[in-house]
């Protein structure tokens, strides 16, 4: 049975690495993405994943979102992810077949009526996210599942933050929006640097380099060059989170609600399991990160 999936994306190094190996499986079958500010402008973000459906020629239209967080001023990660959001390896975009003028909350939302059982994959910050269930607040219970890449939440070690010592960005970027979705879903899943940031699932510079030569491996080989220059390897946070929508089972869970700082701690996400009217989300603790690393490095050998 084919699993249909929207992605909400910033592209980024790692957005653009999920996308690559999701469509790479064919008991997925991508519906569409919408792209938010991030870790670059909403501009390049979109550009960025028109570049990437063009390359692979994948058959998924591409719907601009939220070009600024609810609340704050946005604050992008050139330094990791470059000025171009793709390492500053400047991709070509040939044509601009891919991208709709439906805006990307208003596509996700349709997306949920049109598609039963959808599952949803965010892997950039929750603005668009937040406004969908705004604008519609049955949005949550027209999805299957919701995949979130984001929070730090102390259920491991890794769990810390990336931005500050206690924030991971895609929640610090837009607290406000996070704080939405995390008291809106009932099936809700978040894989967060409690799991990502264990060095255990990165992918060396080797690994890549040995991959054959296809579209996907010289893509990735071209995105993560400045990217391991700068870190060594490759933090594959938003594979790991697309990876769950190809095999939840490796993954370990627990169950909390989750609390989100927007004030002095801005992005703090804390699990909290005594306030009353909570709502429960699942939070990775561990994956197998054999199985991932297998299923990543052979996917861009597609
Ligand atoms: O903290 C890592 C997350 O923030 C990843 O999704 C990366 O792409 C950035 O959006
Ligand atoms: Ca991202």
């Amino acid at each position: 049975m084919v699993k249909r999936v929207f992605l909400d994306m910033d592209p980024g190094i790692d957005d653009a690495a999920a996308i690559m190996m999701l469509s790479a499986f064919s008991e997925l079958e991508i519906i569409g993405i919408s792209t938010v500010s991030g870790n670059v402008e909403v501009e390049k973000t979109t550009a960025n994943a028109m570049k990437i459906v063009e390359a692979l020629e994948l058959n998924v239209e591409v719907f601009k979102g939220a070009s600024r967080p609810l609340a704050k001023r946005a604050r992008h990660a050139y330094i990791v992810h470059g000025k171009d959001g793709l390492g500053d390896t400047n991709l070509e975009l040939h044509n601009t077949k891919s991208l709709s003028n439906k805006y990307g909350p208003i596509a996700m939302i349709e997306s949920a009526k049109e598609n039963k059982d959808l599952w949803l994959l965010a892997t950039g910050p929750l603005t668009n996210l937040a406004i969908a269930t705004i604008l519609e607040p049955d949005f949550p219970k027209m999805l299957k599942g919701l995949v979130v890449m984001g929070g730090a939440f102390n259920l491991t070690k890794y769990g810390v933050g990336n931005v500050t010592r206690f924030a991971e960005f895609n929640i610090w970027f837009d607290p406000e929006a996070a704080k939405i979705v995390s008291t809106s879903f009932d099936n809700a899943t978040f894989i967060g640097l409690d799991v990502t940031a264990n060095p255990k699932v990165w992918i060396s510079k080797n690994e890549i380099d040995n991959l054959k030569e296809t579209k996907r491996s010289s893509i990735l080989r071209k995105i993560v060059k400045n990217y391991i220059k700068s870190y060594g390897s490759f933090v594959p946070h938003d594979p790991i989170a697309a990876y769950y929508l190809i095999n939840p089972e490796s993954f370990q869970i627990e169950d909390h609600c989750i609390k989100v700082k927007t004030g002095r701690f801005r992005g703090m996400t804390t699990v909290d399991n005594y306030s009353e009217n909570c709502k429960k989300s699942r939070i990775a603790t561990d994956v197998d990160a054999d199985s991932f690393k297998n299923a990543f490095l052979k996917s861009m050998e597609f």
